[in-house]
């Protein structure tokens, strides 16, 4: 689902963190799916949210853009409380959600000419014809949607997060289903638009997308963000190898499955679960 602005709200400019979340409890009727998770995120900066299947990822993005309403916690972004002012929210983000929100029935290129006229921003044509060759799918921009591959969709819908220039831009596991070379050109976009200010909130299962792109890495677990920081802090959650034993440095997806591995959920396990995996590796 996308949420379209109807006006570009002015910017919140306290000097706080573009995304700020204390707290943040959802249930599903008796599936309790957040239970307190908290986590910050600077403006300018690229975070990325790790998680299983099901974790909770897309109902984190979902509340954080007030598409779904919390159960207990305290969430702002922009400086807007999404609880109470949701609006305010709304006009100052964008969201890419984890399936694709085009309109089929239309072309590639109408699809971002309306987007373009709903956030009121000028020529429209213009920058629908600039995200086209951004994306390449200046071939494609007239032929309808519904003919499009997936990856084309992804590529599209994630041209149309970008109209308007939003100050805060989620999405949610970006290049799922992307050939490699659409996939780069997603990162290349992200990276871009952190260099120019913009802070991005993007989900992933992908862990070389995380180490990748993001500043800032959360993995959400059981409920929680059990760990928060930058690559090297992940890292050095592992102990030091012994170097007869170092082939490469462990890589994010090792401190993963530490953390989040069937007897690993939480931190004081992942030294034990880290070593104990180096073990079995070395025995193999
Ligand atoms: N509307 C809903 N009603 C009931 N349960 C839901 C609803 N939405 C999500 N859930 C459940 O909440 C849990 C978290 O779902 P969520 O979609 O947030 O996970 P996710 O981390 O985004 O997963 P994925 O990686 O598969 O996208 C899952 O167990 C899911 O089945
Ligand atoms: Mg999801």
């Amino acid at each position: 689902m996308k949420v379209r602005l109807d006006s570009q709200t002015t910017a919140h400019q306290d000097l706080g963190p573009a995304i700020h979340v204390r707290g943040l409890e959802k249930s599903y009727k008796k599936l309790e799916v957040l239970r307190g998770v908290d986590f910050d995120v600077a403006r300018g900066s690229i975070f990325a949210l790790l998680g299983s299947n099901g974790a909770g990822k897309t109902t984190v993005v979902k509340i954080l853009s007030t598409l779904l309403n919390a159960d207990a916690g305290t969430v702002s972004v922009n400086g807007f409380d999404v609880a109470t002012q949701a609006a305010a929210v709304r006009g100052s983000i964008s969201l890419t959600g984890q399936f694709a929100a085009v309109d089929e029935i239309v072309n590639g290129r109408e699809n971002l000419v309306l987007v373009a006229k709903l956030r009121r921003v000028k020529d429209p044509g213009r920058i629908a014809d600039e995200l086209l060759d951004r994306f390449g799918l200046t071939d494609a921009a007239a032929r309808k949607v519904s003919t499009y591959s997936g990856g084309m969709r992804r590529r599209l819908d994630v041209a149309m997060s970008l109209i308007g220039n939003p100050l805060v831009i989620f999405l949610d596991e970006p290049t799922t289903g992307l050939d490699p070379q659409a996939r780069i050109e997603v990162w290349r976009t992200v990276k871009e638009l952190a260099e120019h200010g913009t802070t991005v909130l993007l989900t992933t299962q992908q862990l070389d997308e995380a180490e990748q792109l993001a500043d800032q890495i959360a993995i959400l677990h059981e409920g929680r963000i059990i760990v928060n920081g930058t690559l090297s802090k992940l890292k050095q959650l592992l102990p030091p190898a012994k170097v007869e034993y170092i082939e490469k440095l462990p890589t994010l997806e090792d401190v993963f499955f530490a953390i989040v591995g069937d007897d690993g959920n939480n931190r004081d396990d992942v030294a034990r679960t880290a070593s104990s995996a180096r073990t079995q590796k070395e025995s193999r």
